[in-house]
């Protein structure tokens, strides 16, 4: 399929201060817009940002067949912008479409239009270190019909937001809380998957914990209310002891890109890696003994975030609040050096993409 080009006649960009980005709040001027139906994609379209109609009868409202993703492209230089492990959110995305019975994205048009939408808006994406441009694939239902089966038509949208340095004002440790009465994700379920229903179901858990003060949730299993899974955006890592501890991915937690960065990372740093289940006893006890050195969330939004405190019935344990642990701050400078390709990208992460032909337009 050949993907369409339909430029803006008037960018927006001047309306908007970008040295005030708050996350995900403004649009760049393009977006694609691809449209399924007969059993295939029928077009792909690269259009100026802007409003789309539907029917109130669109499936996607009334059951929830909807599937995302959450990227990040960072500026190199005036000739490059860097997407970050493109192929690999590719991959998620079409496992989750999966899962959710819908039609699946070939990976050559994904990357065409994500550096094509580069660039045509190259100078969307914010030029400070820490700033990026946040890329967001949506995939929905479109079929008019209330019956409660799979839909036969689809739309698939990537719309792009450039959004501000998520630690401006120096690194802001988060406080975690168990949930007693909820759970994110069961075995079998659906939380292996980026299906948007995942995210409307944790919300209430969650305001319920930050009215008591915690930042987000720090989700238990739903078997045995017992083994840490992961945060609300962001999968979560323990340094105990000489070890690096993650949950398993075994179906219920999100498999991050990021985390497969810090485990990669880690690996080569000749770091003991564990993925497996780690019970929040397990926490607790190396918080006690004096183990538990570090603990810190991976995930697209703020690549590191380091954990200050973790409360689970009724017991709390906080860790350094002041700042972030060494380990997860060379974390933090070696992906983000690799991101704004300050570091050698040895791993074939980044994908750049040369828009100097659009600059020289
Ligand atoms: C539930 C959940 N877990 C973990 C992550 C971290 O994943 P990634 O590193 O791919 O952003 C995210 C963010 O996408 C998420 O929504």
């Amino acid at each position: 399929m050949k993907l369409q080009i339909s430029k803006t006649s008037q960018t927006r960009i001047s309306e908007f201060d970008f040295d005030n980005l708050e996350f995900g709040r403004i649009f760049s001027d393009h977006m694609l817009e691809m449209v399924y139906n007969n059993g295939a994609w029928q077009s792909a379209e690269i259009k100026p940002y802007g409003p789309i109609t539907f029917e109130p009868s669109m499936m996607a409202l009334h059951y929830g067949q909807a599937v995302f993703e959450g990227m990040k492209a960072y500026y190199a230089n005036d000739d490059t912008i860097n997407l970050f492990r493109p192929h690999d959110h590719h991959q998620r995305l079409n496992n989750s479409a999966r899962r959710l019975c819908m039609p699946e994205i070939e990976e050559s048009l994904f990357i065409e239009a994500l550096e094509e939408l580069m660039r045509l808006d190259h100078t969307w994406v914010p030029k400070k270190h820490g700033q990026a441009l946040y890329i967001r694939p949506v995939m929905f239902a479109t079929e008019e019909y209330l019956a409660a089966k799979v839909s036969e038509e689809y739309k698939f949208l990537i719309i792009t937001s450039p959004v501000g340095a998520y630690y401006s004002e120096g690194f802001n440790p988060v406080k975690l809380t168990t949930s007693e009465n909820y759970v994110r994700a069961v075995k079998g379920g659906t939380g292996e998957a980026k299906a948007a229903g995942n995210y409307g179901g944790s919300f209430l858990p969650a305001r319920n914990a930050q009215k008591k003060g915690y930042t987000q949730v720090l989700w238990l299993d739903a078997n045995e209310h017992k083994y840490v899974e992961e945060v609300g955006t962001m999968n979560i890592f323990f340094l105990i002891g000489d070890k690096l501890i993650t949950p398993k991915l075994s179906g219920t937690v999100l498999p991050g890109i990021t985390r497969r960065s810090v485990i990669a990372l880690a690996k080569e740093w000749s770091v003991d890696v564990e993925e497996r289940k780690i019970s929040i006893d397990e926490v607790f006890e190396a918080d006690s003994n004096g183990t538990l050195k570090e603990v810190f969330g991976a995930g697209t939004a703020a690549v590191i975030s380091p954990v200050g405190l973790i409360h689970h019935q009724g017991q709390t344990l906080t860790l350094d609040q002041e700042k972030v642990g060494p380990f997860a701050k060379k974390m933090f400078d070696t992906i983000t050096g690799i991101q704004y390709g300050k570091l050698k990208d040895t791993h074939g992460w980044v994908h750049p993409v040369n828009v100097r032909s659009s600059v020289l337009q």
